[in-house]
């Protein structure tokens, strides 16, 4: 028997969104929902949560429009980047190896793009800035001191895309390119609603929805999330978020999918969606069989209980559904 082997992402690391409004955007992310910031540049800031070494889960870049720019994921050991390459070339991807880039903090990475057109990056090499005495918690498993500041959440959790190419085959080209394992997914007479990918224990790293009928771009993200303990985390999230006047978008509420808690919350600089998410439940079976959800199920998968419907916002600059990729 011949030993075979297959290069793996570890973790979600980091999204990187463009804002129309940086000053807007960074008050949202750094004051509420409580990420520090680990450098920054004319036009960009890097940021990451309470319980995060890496350099930096989330960019906030200046531009036009509000907008995904992509979603980069850390490989499992340094020769996976090359694994990775001969895989996605060998299955037609076009790859572009990126050299190091000390301003973002990795090393040598890889960029692709999904065939939905949301466009990944891959990186093992990064970073690991040290905190401010200030800044820096007692716990020596800890990097920031709990609640400094804001929502204080503790680590990025997910990402949901959202596309209007059938998701079926993106689910598939996650599965043979990447590695993604599909966990639940909800299929209708009409196509699949939606699929959660993962790489970890997690229900999901990744979700993929099939974007609403009066979508037109291709790609877009739905979502970001971030991680707190607990639910009671959550409902306090959502009186901070109150006191800082922001109306929730969503929630708190309970998903079928995932049995996670959840807040969903608008960045007023932009109208990017970050989840404030909690609790769901983990997977440690190597056999797990994807949960199929029908369409009569679709409800209670993407809502247990709690409110169904996202608040609509009326600031021009901020759409009602999700932002483009
Ligand atoms: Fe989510």
């Amino acid at each position: 028997m011949t030993f075979q082997y297959h290069p793996e992402i570890a973790k979600l690391g980091a999204a990187h969104l463009v804002t129309p409004d940086l000053d807007k955007s960074l008050w949202f992310f750094h004051e509420i929902i409580g990420l520090e910031i680990t450098a920054r540049t004319e036009n960009k800031v890097y940021l990451r949560a309470a319980m995060e070494h890496e350099h930096h889960s989330l960019v906030l870049e200046a531009g036009d429009r509000a907008r995904l720019d992509h979603v980069s994921w850390r490989v499992r050991r340094p020769e996976d980047l090359e694994g990775f390459h001969t895989i996605l070339t060998e299955n037609g991807n076009e790859v572009l190896v990126e050299a190091p880039n000390r301003e973002d903090g990795y090393g040598e990475s890889l960029r692709l793009q999904m065939p939905s057109g949301h466009k990944l990056r891959l990186y093992y090499d990064v970073d690991k800035p040290g905190v401010a005495e200030a800044d820096r918690s007692v716990l020596l498993n800890q990097r920031y001191k709990s609640w400094n500041r804001g929502i204080g959440v503790r680590r990025i959790d997910h990402v949901n895309l959202w596309t209007t190419h059938d998701t079926e085959p993106q689910h598939e080209w996650l599965t043979q390119n990447l590695g993604f394992k599909l966990r639940e997914y909800i299929q209708t007479p009409a196509g699949r609603l939606g699929g959660w990918l993962s790489v970890t224990p997690l229900v999901h790293d990744m979700g993929l929805m099939k974007a609403g009928p009066l979508e037109t771009t291709p790609a877009r993200m739905h979502h970001l999330a971030f991680w707190l303990d607990n639910a009671a985390d959550v409902l306090r999230a959502a009186d901070i978020v109150v006191e800082a006047g922001i109306k929730p978008d969503m929630g708190p509420g309970k998903h079928g999918v995932s049995q996670a808690f959840f807040l969903y919350v608008r960045d007023p600089g932009s109208g990017h969606r970050v989840e404030i998410f909690s609790n769901g439940y983990l997977i440690f079976d190597p056999d797990w069989e994807p949960v199929e959800w029908g369409a009569e199920d679709a409800a209670l998968a993407l809502t247990m209980w709690g409110p169904t419907d996202y608040v609509p916002h009326t600031d021009d600059n901020i759409m009602n559904t999700t932002t483009e990729a």
